[in-house]
């Protein structure tokens, strides 16, 4: 651990190439929570925020909604890319989604879908997921003992799921894929094209392009689907507008899968790296839903999301200004020696395990129930099957500072 911080503390933590090695950013932020757990960031290009890397800070600042809103300032972007998308857009934000809402329009458009995301509804899904993973450790079966887990497996199987409950068809997952990785992989040249916000802003308008379409279909010919919901949603008795809905579409088609696919892989680097881990789990599968926690803690996909304080207050012994931003720094919470026993610890059964990688508060993750049902049944299936998993070559990481996990895990099994 340094001594104290890096002179160059603000840019580390900003800059997306941080990502891409986790060891730096893991140890950026240790260095925060030691010794200004919530720091005042003035990084080149950005606007100032405070980065909150505590936990017991984070979840208050969560918890109170009311002082701390979501809109309009929802995660990193650099001054030059708000320029660029208020010149296309008209505005420096993006459109108002579920997360970047706030009440009353954050409790209304959560209850739109809160029921078919809730436990009752999702594990209803279980034998069509259970049935996806089955082709899926086929899928790895029929490769031959050899594949790159993130780009042959864990990005497909989120993706067929969150698909299905959106009810988008087959056929449409790559563009899904495709656009997706663009919207949280844009600063990195292997996933986004690395032209940052020029990629996002083309993503999300074929997003929205492919939702209106949607759209006008399930208004004719409505099935059991979101996208019914979405199509035909009112509040206070009128329609959703076109924005609102497409970002809902859009939150919901990309947050529920590339988050799942990163945790889905990060859980398995955890486990050929802790081969002890490994072998607990295989011995005794009733530790798969805190295996999976675990896989959840130790991947922290989402880096962080902002909040803006309506009130002067302070916070950790610093004063925070009305309108001042804040940075939920949540791999840094999930790593904090305060709640945590040996936070650097892979553990298949840790208990408890309150970690936050899912948010808190009125805004924590919709797709949670989801995400946990597809990796249990995933991991359940895949450990069952293939056997003398190892690592076949060096993992990378996604250069992006908001939404990150793995880009290639190359391993080699036996079925
Ligand atoms: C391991 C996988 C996932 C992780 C780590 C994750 C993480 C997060 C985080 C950190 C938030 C913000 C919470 C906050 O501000 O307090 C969030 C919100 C959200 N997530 Fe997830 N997520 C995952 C999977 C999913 C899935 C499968 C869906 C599919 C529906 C989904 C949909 C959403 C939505 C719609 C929100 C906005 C909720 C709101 O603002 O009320 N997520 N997620």
């Amino acid at each position: 651990m340094p001594t104290k911080l890096a002179d160059d503390i603000d840019e580390i933590i900003t800059d997306p190439r941080t990502y891409g090695d986790e060891h730096l950013y893991h140890q950026a932020f240790a260095s925060l929570r030691a010794h200004d757990p919530v720091h005042y960031c003035q990084p080149a290009n950005f606007r100032p925020f405070w980065a909150i890397t505590r936990h017991a800070d984070i979840m208050r600042v969560e918890l109170d909604a009311a002082n701390f809103l979501n809109g309009p300032r929802q995660f990193l972007v650099t001054i030059d890319d708000e320029n660029m998308l208020e010149a296309q857009t008209g505005s420096k934000n993006f459109a108002r989604n579920l997360v970047a809402m706030d009440n009353p329009d954050h409790r209304a458009y959560r209850a739109l879908t809160s029921a078919w995301f809730g436990p009752k509804m999702i594990a209803q899904l279980e034998d069509k997921i259970t049935e996806l993973a089955r082709e899926t450790v086929d899928r790895m079966v029929a490769m031959g003992g050899q594949c790159d887990f993130v780009n042959d497996i864990a990005a497909w199987y989120p993706l067929r799921t969150i698909m299905l409950v959106l009810g988008v068809p087959p056929e449409d997952e790559p563009l899904m894929l495709r656009l997706s990785q663009k919207v949280f992989g844009s600063t990195d040249k292997d996933t986004g094209g690395g032209d940052g916000m020029a990629s996002m802003v083309e993503a999300f308008q074929a997003f929205n392009d492919y939702f209106s379409a949607v759209t006008a279909d399930r208004r004719i010919n409505p099935r059991n689907d979101v996208a019914t919901i979405l199509s035909t949603a009112t509040i206070n008795g009128e329609p959703i507008g076109d924005d609102e809905r497409n970002a809902y579409y859009l939150i919901v088609a990309a947050a529920g899968h590339d988050t799942t696919s990163s945790a889905i892989s990060g859980g398995l680097l955890g486990l050929l790296r802790n081969p002890d881990q490994l072998a607990k789990l295989r011995a005794d599968p009733a530790l798969m839903p805190m295996a999976v926690d675990e896989f959840i803690r130790w991947s922290s996909p989402v880096k962080h999301f902002f909040r803006t304080a309506v009130a002067d207050c302070e916070i950790g012994g610093k004063q925070i200004k009305a309108g001042d931003s804040l940075m939920m720094c949540y791999p840094s919470a999930n790593r904090d020696e305060a709640v945590f026993e040996d936070p650097f610890a892979f553990r298949v059964d840790r208990f408890p395990n309150k970690h936050v990688a899912f948010g808190y508060g009125p805004h924590l993750c919709l797709g949670q129930h989801l995400a946990k049902l597809e990796m249990r049944i995933l991991f359940k299936e895949l450990l069952a099957r293939i056997e003398d998993i190892e690592l076949a070559g060096n993992p990378a990481w996604v250069e992006a500072n908001f939404v990150s996990g793995l880009k290639a895990l190359p391993i080699r099994y036996h079925a």
